[in-house]
Formats: structure tokens, sequence, C-alpha cells
């Protein structure tokens, strides 16, 4: 796989719930350029293999569907249920579906007018020369308080234990495995949203995004 990034790309990863898809939509509407939810990418994965009634862990269909999936309709109103995202995290220890999705995520990155990406892994292995990463984060009980929120907020009945049981369960999945562990790129700018709003990180991501477009 190349990487054949050549348009600005800011690389947003982290944990669930942590705030990132929210600071890279306005990431990407302040500098006007797309953006992409790459944990859609796993979602849409799981949803199609479960919707055929097949396993989680079945890697050859898996791939087959990952490297069919239209980015462009990628449907967040239906992918964002909570046991799709722990679908998604099953199916994203498979290394030949990884290797689908990165390639169609380094399209999508390499497509003017550029891009913001979030996910887990994108400044490690999707776009390593993206001009600027972020690493957000917070603690568990932070995150699982915002997605007990978010949820009732929408009209849904939620269990802010077994949030938090789930967001601890995929945190360990996502770091512990093998191909692509959720982990922050070296380079890295940590932003730790615990006790901070997201549009306090957004100001602060401005300005580290500036200093580094002035380079
Ligand atoms: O971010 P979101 O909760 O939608 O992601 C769902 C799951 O997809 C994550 O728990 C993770 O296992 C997987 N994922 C990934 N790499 C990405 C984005 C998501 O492994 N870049």
């Amino acid at each position: 796989m190349t990487e054949q990034v050549s348009q600005i790309v800011i690389a947003v990863d982290g944990p669930a719930a942590a705030g990132k898809g929210t600071l890279s939509r306005l990431l990407a509407s302040h500098y006007r350029l797309s953006h992409l939810d790459t944990g859609l990418t796993y979602r849409a994965t799981a949803k199609a293999l479960l919707d055929r009634g097949l396993p989680l862990d079945d890697e050859d269909m898996a791939a087959e569907i990952a490297r069919t999936l239209d980015l462009g309709r990628l449907d967040r109103s239906v992918l964002s249920a909570h046991e799709i995202g722990e679908a998604a995290s099953k199916v994203a220890v498979m290394p030949k579906v990884r290797r689908a999705l990165v390639e169609a995520q380094r399209v999508f990155a390499a497509t003017p007018p550029g891009s913001v990406l979030d996910g887990r892994d994108i400044g490690t292995v999707v776009c390593p020369n993206a001009l600027i990463k972020f690493y957000v984060t917070a603690s568990p009980e932070v995150r699982a308080r915002r997605r007990h929120d978010e949820i009732t907020a929408n009209g849904g009945s939620a269990d802010l234990d077994g949030i938090l049981a789930d967001i601890i369960k995929r945190d360990a999945r996502d770091a512990e495995r093998a191909d692509s562990p959720l982990r922050p790129a070296s380079d890295a700018h940590l932003l730790d949203t615990t006790k901070m709003s997201i549009e306090t990180a957004f100001e602060a991501a401005r300005i580290l995004v500036d200093a580094a477009l002035e380079h």
C-alpha cells in the first residue's frame, strides 16, 4: 500500500467518545476540508456482516465487504448504534479488513481540497505524513457520561454503568490488538478533554493548525 497523500491532512485519533468526531467536524468546517469518520467504515463493514447473519470473524467475507464499501454512503444515523460500535471493534482486529479500509481511507485523504480523518490509527498508519496530528482523550468515566447523555438527548434510554464497562472493554480491544493498535503517534499533540469542553479543545487545536500551516 502506498501513501498517496499530497493534500493537507489533519489526523485525529483517540478512544471511543473522547470528542474526536466533534473536534474533527469543527476543524473540517473551519478549514473547509472534507471529513471522514473512519470509525464508520469499520461500523458499516460490521453491520453488513450482521445483516447477512454472518459471524463477525469471517475475515475473507469482511474484507470483501470492506473492499466494495462506498465511502459516500456511510449513514451515521444507522451506524451510530452502540452495539454496532462493539461489533466494529471485533471486525477491526482483522488485518485483511484493515488493509482494505486503509486503502480507501488513503484515497479519500489524497482527494482535494484536503481532509480531516478521525479514527484510531490515522496518525500512526493511515496518514503518517499528515500536516498535523491530534490524540484526543478523556477519562473513561467522562466518556461514558458523554455517550450516555448523547443517547438520552436523542430520546433513547441508556445505562451509565453498562456504557462505562463497554468503553473500558472496547479501549482494551483497540489498544491490545496486534495490527494497528490504538496509541498516540509520537508526533501527535495530546488533547485531554476530561476537564475541557470540545469548544476549548477546538480553540487549542486551531492555534496549532494555524501555526503548522504557516510553516
Ligand atoms: O470511532 P468509532 O467508535 O466509530 O469506531 C468503532 C470501532 O472501529 C473502534 O472501536 C475501533 O475498533 C474501530 N476503528 C479502528 N480504526 C479506526 C477507526 C475505528 O480500528 N481508524
